[in-house]
């Protein structure tokens, strides 16, 4: 492997005292023939006003491609400080932070600052090369064509995800930046919750956008064949294998394995698929040879993995494997506040193709809605609103065509007192949303029209988290 051209890189190092920075700098210069230019900084001992003199000269002077920053715990904080300075004076350039194995939410607190990747020790020369090539490769290519492509493809790829209650909005704001780094991701949440939807925009925020997704239901492959779809075979390895074929881990070789229903991987398959998270190879069925492959992995789970593997339905040592960094979906019955904008949404999605003209909800259609418990969540949802605007002709989309199953299940075994807690939460809510809707987002109107002083209403607003700026012209 040899680059097109002299790459520069900058190692900044929070932790002089440790071998992590020597280490890494040995590695980093022990191909001759990669043309790479290191300049090796040792952080350590300065104080924090360095980062705003000393380290501008070095950033302007020696403008590197690439920086490694390697922190120990003791540097945590100031790793904090530093990030944000170097995507201010670097936007462009990518930060790998390097440093002992940390707890999800540290790393994820250093992506969002800005890390683009993660190394950990053990520092092996195979691990650190092929992402360096990544990120020299994407910070290269940013401005062609390609590369202006693949931003389009993100924007539309984010865009499908509609949704602004908090519960939703703290989950699906990690993506961009769970995108930049290369561990592995299980997404948890019930059928229909987005799961899929959200596999496909980490990667097509990645730097692998440009290598393929490739999607695996574990639950709907017969067990027998699960090994054979991941793996592939050599020719000869069981009767009728007259040729060798090759599996969907090497298809998604440079790209993006998503593993649906993860929890029905069988035993033997989650080995095979532990040693190559573990090895980075596997071998197809029957044949001698391992085989390399470059996948990231992305997971997800309708059932809590977590107590699956306490109670060893699943390998504990793969679910941590898998695990490195959790995304969990709510359930929609928890953010109603995102049914009226979802439905919305795929109204204007199916009104547009089949060709009607503006259409919207009566209000006790949306009430509707807005007080099913949706076990099928987005989807089940996605496919009400389709059948209701089939259903329904020109214009408004009335109560009648909203199809719900088991609507009598709502007011299940719940006390007096819990019922009318809820329905009278419900109606506040709706209440609420439509007087906004109706004076377009103006909160005094809005009051005035429910004949309540200004004061109690936006209290009410965010009793509920009603957001007024949904409401204002040009919102979705
Ligand atoms: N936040 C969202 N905004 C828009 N559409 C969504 C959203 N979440 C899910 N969907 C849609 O709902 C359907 C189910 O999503 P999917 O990702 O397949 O769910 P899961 O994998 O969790 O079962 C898809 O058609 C998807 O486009
Ligand atoms: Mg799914």
């Amino acid at each position: 492997m040899v680059f097109m051209e002299q790459v520069k890189i900058l190692l900044l190092d929070l932790d002089p005292g440790s071998d992590l920075g020597r280490m890494l700098r040995r590695i980093l210069e022990s191909p001759a023939d990669l043309g790479i230019r290191l300049q090796h900084e040792s952080l350590g001992t300065r104080g924090l006003d360095f980062y705003d003199g000393g380290l501008s000269k070095i950033l302007s002077s020696f403008d590197p491609d690439v920086i490694f920053l390697v922190l120990s715990p003791g540097t945590f904080k100031q790793a904090g400080a530093l990030l944000p300075s170097l995507r201010r004076e670097l936007p462009d350039i990518p930060v790998m932070v390097v440093m002992e194995a940390r707890e999800p939410d540290e790393v994820l607190e250093l992506l969002r600052l800005g890390a683009a990747d993660f190394i950990t020790p053990p520092l092996k020369a195979v691990d650190i090369f092929p992402r360096l090539w990544q990120w020299v490769d994407r910070v290269h290519w940013r401005d062609t064509p390609e590369a202006l492509m693949r931003t389009l493809k993100e924007k539309l790829g984010l865009k499908q995800l509609v949704g602004k209650s908090p519960a939703f909005l703290a989950e699906i704001k990690k993506i961009p930046s769970i995108a930049q780094c290369q561990a592995s991701v299980l997404i948890s949440g019930e059928t229909g919750t987005g799961k899929e939807v959200c596999a496909r925009a980490i990667h097509y925020l990645s730097p692998r956008a440009g290598k393929p997704f490739i999607p695996v239901n574990c639950g709907a492959i017969p067990v027998e064949l699960v090994e054979n779809e991941l793996f592939g075979h050599a020719r000869g390895a069981f009767t009728g294998a007259s040729t060798s074929q090759p599996g969907l881990i090497h298809e998604a070789d440079g790209g993006t394995l998503f593993l649906d229903e993860i929890d029905s991987l069988p035993p033997l398959a989650q080995v095979k698929l532990l040693r190559f998270l573990q090895e980075k190879e596997y071998r197809p069925l029957g044949s001698v040879k391992t085989h390399l492959a470059d996948v990231r992995i992305i997971s997800a789970t309708n059932v809590h993995l977590e107590v699956a593997a306490r109670e060893g339905r699943f390998r504990q040592d793969l679910y941590y494997r898998l695990n490195v960094i959790p995304l969990t979906l709510p359930p929609l019955r928890e953010r109603r506040e995102d049914i009226p904008l979802l439905a919305h949404h795929f109204l204007a999605k199916y009104a547009a193709e089949l060709n009607k003209r503006a259409m919207d909800f009566s209000s006790d259609a949306m009430q509707l809605l807005m007080l099913y418990e949706w076990p099928g969540n987005v989807r089940e949802l996605e496919h009400v609103v389709q059948r209701a605007v089939v259903l329904s002709g020109q214009g408004v989309i009335q109560k009648d065509h909203i199809h719900l199953p088991n609507l009598e299940t709502i007011a299940r075994q719940e006390s007096f007192q819990e019922a009318k807690a809820k329905v009278i939460e419900q109606f506040e809510k709706t209440y609420i949303r439509e007087l906004l809707l109706a004076h377009q987002g103006n909160i005094t109107k809005a009051a005035q029209a429910a004949k309540k002083n200004r004061r109690a209403f936006w209290q009410l607003m965010r009793k509920h988290q009603i957001d007024v700026q949904n409401f204002k012209p040009g919102a979705p």
